[in-house]
């Protein structure tokens, strides 16, 4: 069953409650949740006060993709507020291996992510450390951008070691996905696809949760 992350980014902020409520009612797996500094990428968003005020309103876990530098600085704030899954970028981490450590002391789970341009080597020698590899379909930093096709092979080939290693961390993809796209990742061994505008745009939250489970089981 392919699990779907609803990511916040896109919701309407003013009754950010509400929306969360929304989605969990329409069959959201996941709530997103991304967090930008403005100097890892190019816009600043949420904070852990925000992640906190929305915790009572869903059992849903949270995933806390952080696009910070220094990331190792804010885990704990993150995982007090409500977080159950943190990701973090390989390219803001200098010592990976001992942020990946840093989130599961915490007794929560620990996700990497990679940008569209980083090969998956950089994550090959950490695969058995984690819960999450998170492939970054678009450039970070925004919502409602195009999905970037070359990431298909990436998936292909972390999937690959998954299978071979018999590893259990999941693939989750981030960035222009919609019912197409999804359903090009899931070809490809996704198990969690993140959407923002494809569901936050839709009135209708449940008919768009249900286009990509239909579309990605056909
Ligand atoms: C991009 C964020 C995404 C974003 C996805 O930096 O990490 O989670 O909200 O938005 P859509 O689905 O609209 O591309
Ligand atoms: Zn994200």
């Amino acid at each position: 069953m392919i699990k779907i992350a609803p990511s916040i980014l896109s919701a309407d902020f003013s009754i950010l409650g509400k929306e969360v409520k929304d989605v969990e009612k329409a069959g959201a797996d996941y709530i997103h949740i991304d967090v930008m500094d403005g100097h890892f990428v190019p816009n600043i968003t949420i904070g852990p006060l925000i992640v906190e005020a929305i915790r009572p309103v869903t059992s849903l876990p949270f995933d806390v993709h952080l696009m910070i530098e220094n990331p190792e600085k804010y885990i704990q704030n993150f995982v007090r507020a409500g977080a159950d899954i943190i990701s973090v970028h390989t390219e803001s981490c200098r010592h990976l291996h001992r942020t990946i450590y840093q989130i599961k002391e915490q007794g929560i789970k620990a996700g990497v992510v990679l940008n569209p341009a980083t090969p998956v080597e950089m994550i090959r020698d950490v695969l058995t450390d984690i819960d999450l590899v998170l492939l970054m379909t678009v450039n970070p930093g925004f919502g409602g951008q195009t999905f970037i096709p070359n990431v298909l092979k990436k998936i292909e080939q972390v999937k690959r070691w998954k299978d071979e290693q018999n590893l259990t961390f999941e693939i989750e993809v981030d960035g222009g996905i919609n019912d197409e796209t999804a359903k090009q990742c899931v070809e490809k061994g996704v198990d969690v696809l993140v959407a923002g505008s494809y569901i936050f745009n839709n009135k209708n939250r449940e008919q768009a949760i249900e286009m990509i489970r239909t579309r990605v089981s056909e």
